[in-house]
């Protein structure tokens, strides 16, 4: 497991002009603290500037924190990034990483070299790599000729040369097309699932992070502002509950009904009709009294849920608060 606790990075900036010229601290990150267990995709959300791609630098190394500490299994990471190197890898978005002119299997060997995987070995996991991401048969071409979907298969078949535990994502859907990020996701997902690998997914798209991650932060000028799983945000973020009904019978006099009992429950219920839905939000859990309430009216339900909410109005609506 990765624990981090605190980190902080300052960089050092030049700002004026000519011998007016004078030093100035940036505070990238602030405070920053997580965790990232194998077989879990955790994710950091956060608009420009809140400080994503440096924490990620940070995690994989490039970086050496200004303050905080950094484990990965018991192991210091600020005191050992050698070791740490080894055991991590990281998929940027875009088609930086890979040669043009070498084809796919000269690209995952010179990756391989330089993470000293013994050639015997090398050879084999680079077959399975170009299978895995559905590239065996066209290994032999130049990247050039690739199609960008094809690019990014490559470059998951390089994140994982050295057979990493755990993997840096860093906006990775960035430039796809909807077919090619769907695509990717389902990967990403694999590999958590399937390969057990601990992984952390930088975006700026809610709906990727919501789809994917198992736990989530949200990062706002240098700080965690907070963190826990979709369900959890939405839910904290708004403190009320949105319920679907669909009944075998619908009309005004029923909806009127409903609306008048559920407030004497509630006052701030609203109730509403929606083609053969009916919507109803509340400040309560109403799940009981609503189905008490129509066996009481002599209403039969044909359908009664609890609607999740989206990650993607929480992440508006806390922007809204930090920036108020
Ligand atoms: N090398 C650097 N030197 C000075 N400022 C930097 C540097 N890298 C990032 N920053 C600043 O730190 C803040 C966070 O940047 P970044 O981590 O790239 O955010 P994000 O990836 O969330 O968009 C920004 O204000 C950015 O301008
Ligand atoms: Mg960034």
């Amino acid at each position: 497991m990765i624990i981090a606790e605190h980190l902080a990075k300052n960089f050092q900036v030049k700002v004026g002009k000519g011998i007016f010229r004078e030093k100035k601290s940036i505070e990238a990150v602030k405070d920053i603290s997580l965790q990232i267990e194998k077989g879990k995709i955790v994710g950091l959300l956060g608009i420009n500037g809140a400080g994503k791609t440096t924490t990620i630098k940070m995690l994989t190394t490039l970086l050496a924190p200004s303050a905080g500490t950094y484990f990965m299994d018991d192991m210091d990471a600020v005191k050992y990034p050698m070791e740490i190197k080894k055991r991590i890898n990281m998929i940027a978005g875009g088609e930086r990483m890979i040669y043009w002119r070498l084809t796919a299997y000269e690209n995952l060997w010179y990756y391989g070299q330089i993470y000293n995987v013994p050639n015997s070995i090398l050879k084999q996991r680079i077959e399975e790599l170009l299978a895995l991401v559905g590239l065996e048969g066209k290994q032999n071409i130049p990247v050039e000729t690739f199609s960008k979907g094809m690019k990014q298969r490559l470059q998951i078949a390089r994140g994982l040369i050295n057979d990493p535990e755990y993997l840096f994502l860093d906006e990775p859907t960035i430039g796809l097309d909807a077919v090619v990020s769907k695509e990717l996701r389902s990967h990403i997902k694999f590999l958590a699932q399937e390969k057990n690998k601990g992984i952390l997914l930088t975006s700026h798209y809610m709906r990727e992070i919501e789809e994917l991650c198992d736990y989530i932060y949200i990062l706002n000028d240098g700080c965690l502002i907070k963190q826990g799983t979709a369900r959890e945000l939405a839910a904290d973020t708004f403190n009320r509950r949105n319920y679907i009904l669909k009944l075998y019978e619908q009309s005004d006099d029923i909806l009127a009904r409903l609306d008048h009992n559920l407030r004497q429950y509630d006052p701030t219920t609203e109730v509403s009709g929606d083609g053969d839905c009916i919507s109803i939000n509340s400040s309560e859990n109403i799940s009981l009294e609503l189905s008490r309430l129509c066996t009481q009216e002599g209403l039969f339900i044909r359908e009664m849920y609890e609607k999740e909410p989206e990650l993607e109005d929480t992440i508006i609506k806390l922007s809204k608060e930090v920036s108020a």
